[in-house]
């Protein structure tokens, strides 16, 4: 076998040669640490189904969200858990709701980092859906006011974009008319563009209390099968002004998140959700697999797939563990 011209294998012989040809390197700028506020203080309430992410008051999101920018991370995603839901959601877009209030705090404490609200009503109505409802329905249009109403509420709040993750059509155009009817047209929308209806919220639900009283989420969120349905809600969103595209969940859809990234040039996201990071852990827990390492390489998957920004719980352990890689 004297005559092999090529060998593969002599790039990959050392560390510091295999890091010098490697093609995609995760860097901490890539990262957005989600947050899920509740009210109250001094609360740290661990959610069960996942490991490590807390339910925290507003002074407690303020101290972690230092300690991550300390970190390196730049941004942060908020949630909230509202005092009270209602069937308007009225608790999304009050001026001094759980998400408004975090962001001022945590503007006020780490000015320069990038808060990303996510804009939906599911945690906030008394039935969980992501919209009003009328006869068992979710009303497309007349949820759309409230999503601008909510986008706004944020905006005034100082939140440095907005993120819809509704799933009504036409979310984009009437969240972007609002913000800038109302002086914000600065302020840029990173669209849940392509939003699969997945059973990979299932602990995210138990983080945000936002699990739908009856029925699921299918009549909104698109179904798994379907990729160049993935084409046209992007086109949708593209056209109606989003300022950036996100795909979610991440792993069981890398094939979407790369036809995304060939055929938009729009900054792409995607949100590697809680059923995703509730398997790493559990199957760390049982010492099954090498939870850093498995991290790692699902984020860096993620990123060589397409995605230019990765929403992920594992956002401070993903940073520590840069170095090392
Ligand atoms: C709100 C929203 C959800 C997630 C992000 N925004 C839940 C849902 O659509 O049911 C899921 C994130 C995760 O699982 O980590 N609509």
């Amino acid at each position: 076998m004297h005559d092999l011209i090529h060998r593969p294998r002599r790039l990959r012989r050392r560390a510091p040669l295999r890091a010098l040809v490697r093609e995609t390197q995760l860097a901490r700028e890539d990262f957005v640490l989600p947050f899920f506020v509740c009210t109250g203080e001094g609360v740290r309430r661990e959610v069960p189904s996942m490991p490590g992410v807390h339910n925290l008051s507003v002074d407690r999101v303020v101290r972690e969200a230092a300690d991550a920018f300390e970190l390196g991370i730049q941004a942060v995603l908020l949630f909230g858990l509202p005092e009270s839901k209602d069937e308007t959601a009225t608790g999304a877009y009050a001026e001094n709701g759980i998400v408004q209030q975090a962001i001022r705090a945590i503007r006020r404490a780490v000015p320069e980092m990038i808060i990303v609200a996510d804009t939906c009503l599911c945690e906030y109505t008394s039935h969980g859906h992501c919209g009003v409802i009328r006869e068992g329905e979710v009303l497309n249009d007349e949820t759309l006011s409230l999503l601008a109403r909510t986008a706004i509420s944020q905006a005034e709040a100082g939140a440095d974009i907005i993120a819809p993750s509704a799933m009504m059509d036409g979310q984009v155009a009437a969240i972007r008319e609002g913000l800038d009817d109302s002086g914000f047209d600065h302020v840029p929308i990173m669209s849940y563009a392509v939003k699969y209806a997945s059973a990979f919220y299932g602990p995210f639900r138990e983080a945000a209390d936002s699990a739908p009283a009856f029925g699921d989420r299918r009549a909104y969120q698109m179904d798994a099968g379907n990729a160049r349905e993935a084409m046209r809600e992007a086109e949708l969103d593209y056209a109606e002004g989003a300022d950036m595209l996100m795909v979610k969940p991440a792993l069981p859809y890398l094939d979407i998140l790369k036809a995304v990234r060939d055929r938009f040039d729009l900054p792409l996201a995607a949100y590697h959700v809680s059923g995703e990071y509730a398997m790493i852990k559990a199957a760390a827990e049982r010492g099954w697999i090498d939870e850093e390492r498995v991290m790692m390489e699902t984020l860096t998957g993620i990123k060589r797939a397409g995605a230019d920004i990765i929403i992920t719980y594992y956002a401070r352990e993903a940073v520590k563990a840069i170095k090392k890689y």
